[in-house]
């Protein structure tokens, strides 16, 4: 078995999908793992890290490999280069880019989104939202705080008080769990909002304050968020346009699967935040929780700053990497058999729930004739 892990060639992405630790695993079950060379320097991962786990430093023979992982999904002349019936594996955006996914299928090779890994609780260790999300909800506040005019904590000196930065952070799933933990570490007043009514346990238990309209719960039995009707949209805005002109920062993290990201912070409300606050937008990249914010810009709005920062968790390679690389080998682990040969098992939930092409076609439920 051929398993090779190509450098990340999407602008600015710094993360690789392996790690020293993981080429060991690979390699103890009888794998052969090339690299190639330069693949994990944004990670700061040498070429001489991975050669001395065993790894075979390259720079193609993409045609020979039995397994692919990537972290995003490959460029057309990777995809080309693959033998088909290859596995590919990793984080493959399977969401709003038709093109993209059928590009996939037409490589022939059998394909795996990681975002699509079912939540389960078997399926923890391999699921690369959760890793990478937390990291994101770290950085949002460190960034948030980088932009900040102000302290986060309070500070009493000889020459007066300096209050404690409010920071109010809207989904409470992994990256917004995160965030709360984060500037509570600062020293912030937190405060949070959910759609999911069992959020309010997690976010008390961090010790911030959790604020919810008298909405119905929109979580689903899949462990994510539905989108709200329109009355408890309304209802949710109200309570939120109250509470978001006594804030200093705000980071948003609202995702719905497959959908844009819901619209939290209309422009009215930023308008009534005090300037000097500052805004990390999480959902830019899926439209935004607040459309003031631009992917990959600083936006200055009436004294207000709005972070559209996209890819957190790669800004984190060093960390960022080891994470999704073990995640992406707890998933080849369920290929894995004694022998050393690979076997797919249909009838798994993991494997099932992510497969997006094989064979030619897209056969997954969810992008079949999208
Ligand atoms: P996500 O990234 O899909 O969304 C972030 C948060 O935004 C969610 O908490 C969602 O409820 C919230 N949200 C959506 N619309 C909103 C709105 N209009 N206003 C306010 N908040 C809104 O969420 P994430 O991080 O993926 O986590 C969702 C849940 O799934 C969590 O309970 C998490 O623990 C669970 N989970 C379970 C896994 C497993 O069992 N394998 C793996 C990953 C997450």
């Amino acid at each position: 078995m051929k398993i090779a892990i190509p450098t990340e060639t999407q602008v600015g992405e710094r993360r690789v999908a392996a790690s020293p630790d993981t080429i060991k695993s690979y390699v103890k079950k009888g794998a052969e793992v090339w690299v190639q060379s330069g693949a994990g320097k944004g990670a700061s991962i040498s070429d001489d890290a991975f050669a001395a786990a065993g790894a075979k430093i390259t720079n193609g023979g993409w045609g020979e490999a039995d397994v692919v992982l990537t972290v995003r999904r490959p460029a057309a002349d990777l995809l080309a280069a693959l033998k088909p019936g290859a596995i590919l594996m990793g984080g493959l955006e399977p969401y709003g880019d038709k093109v993209g996914l059928e590009a996939i299928a037409k490589a022939g090779v059998t394909a795996f989104a990681m975002e699509l890994m079912p939540r389960i609780t078997r399926a923890q260790a391999m699921d690369i939202l959760s890793s990478q999300a937390n990291l994101a909800g770290y950085k949002a506040v460190i960034d948030a705080a980088y932009h900040f005019t102000r302290a986060f904590p309070m500070m009493m000196t000889a020459a007066g008080t300096v209050p404690a930065a409010k920071v109010f952070i809207m989904g409470v799933g992994v990256a917004g769990l995160q965030a709360i933990a984060t500037a509570r570490r600062l020293g912030a007043i937190v405060s949070a909002t959910d759609v999911r009514k069992a959020t309010e346990e997690q976010v008390k238990s961090l010790g911030a304050k959790f604020v919810y309209a008298d909405i119905a719960d929109a979580a689903t039995s899949g462990g994510y968020a539905k989108e709200l009707t329109a009355e408890d949209k309304a209802k949710q805005a109200a309570l939120v346009a109250e509470h978001v002109k006594t804030q200093d920062v705000i980071i948003t993290t609202a995702l719905i699967p497959g959908r844009p990201a819901p619209v939290l912070i209309t422009e009215a409300m930023v308008d009534s935040m005090k300037p000097g606050s500052v805004i990390v937008d999480l959902a830019v990249e899926r439209g935004g929780n607040c459309p003031l914010s631009k992917p990959d810009q600083i936006v200055h709005h009436k004294g207000v700053t709005l972070v559209g920062t996209v890819n957190l968790a790669g800004r984190l390679a060093g960390n960022a990497s080891p994470l999704f690389a073990k995640n992406l080998a707890n998933f080849l682990d369920l290929m894995i058999q004694k022998d050393g040969s690979l076997k797919i098992d249909d009838a798994d939930e993991c494997i099932k729930g992510t497969m997006i092409a094989r064979g030619g076609a897209l056969v997954h439920p969810m992008f079949q004739g999208a």
